[in-house]
């Protein structure tokens, strides 16, 4: 974890000045997206052309998916026809590791179900080491609000924050608190966010199904008020319910220096580089 994320902040450091030495020549990557993604499939894209490689996009809505194909079938005909890897996101919570047991190209997981978002856990604790100005997160305490029941980042971020030392600690109405995950949890979102140097706002999955009440936005939303009072770092994942989880003037990039949610955006760049480099290059 550590290595990817030296290698991905040397990415970042070099910005335009990076000078690609190509590892990916004569590679093409699959991106096989089941489900819809702006941040996640672009930055694998970007990444992948950085490197030096190539992409072929397969996208859940315009695949043979849709005449009844299985995921792994899927993944197959990609592999025969020569792909060098397979970023893969998905609603089965163990489809990356379905197609990685079949394959023998190495298999990225892009975000399976609500059970794991890895590489956007990689890039959010890139974005908070470089923020605090340390090698890792000893000492932070770090508050996951939200939608925690539904999310795939909370679930890759507890493991991802902790190895790196941090305390996390999940915040949501009850119903939306699961009891399996191994950290702290509340309630009280004022008692926490006077604790936290960090905070990560979670978007309501409404179309997890997720159901919220009329005062969500009073009892969990990062508002103005509350923001006023809050002098860490906010993040976001994306995509974004402005006005519900975190409101619109909060959000915007120019409200804060410790707005975090464009730099993780280009951290995601960076740590697909160190990723793909890693596997692939
Ligand atoms: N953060 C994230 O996974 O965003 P996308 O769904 O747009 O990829």
């Amino acid at each position: 974890m550590i290595g990817l994320m030296q290698r991905a902040s040397h990415f970042l450091d070099a910005g335009d000045r990076y000078e690609p030495s190509e590892p990916l020549a004569g590679k093409i990557i699959a991106n096989l997206f089941m489900e819809n993604s702006t941040r996640t499939r672009c930055s694998f894209t970007i990444a992948t052309k950085r490197l030096g490689g190539d992409c072929v996009d397969l996208l859940g809505s315009t695949s043979s998916a849709s005449k009844g194909e299985t995921l792994v079938d899927t993944a197959l005909n990609l592999e025969a026809m020569g792909v060098s890897g397979i970023v893969v996101r998905c609603t089965p919570e163990n489809g990356a590791k379905e197609i990685a047991s079949r394959v023998g190209v190495p298999v990225i997981n892009a975000g399976s179900g609500a059970t794991a978002h890895p590489t956007q856990a990689l890039l959010d604790a890139l974005t908070l080491t470089r923020y605090f100005g340390t090698d890792n997160l000893s000492g932070q305490h770090i508050a996951i609000v939200g939608d925690i029941a539904h999310s795939r980042v909370a679930r890759s971020n507890v493991i991802g924050l902790t190895k790196l030392g941090a305390k996390v600690t999940l915040v949501g109405p009850p119903e939306l608190l699961p009891d399996d995950l191994d950290c702290e949890t509340s309630s009280d979102f004022d008692a926490v966010l006077a604790e936290v140097s960090a905070c990560m706002m979670l978007r309501v999955q409404f179309e997890r199904d997720a159901k919220v009440g009329e005062d969500y936005r009073d009892g969990f939303g990062l508002t103005d008020s509350r923001f006023a009072n809050f002098g860490g770092a906010v993040m976001h994942p994306g995509p974004i319910n402005r006005g519900l989880e975190i409101d619109d003037s909060v959000a915007n990039i120019e409200s804060s220096a410790h707005n975090l949610i464009l730099s993780q955006v280009t951290s995601g760049v960076a740590t697909r580089m160190a990723i793909l480099e890693h596997l692939i290059g």
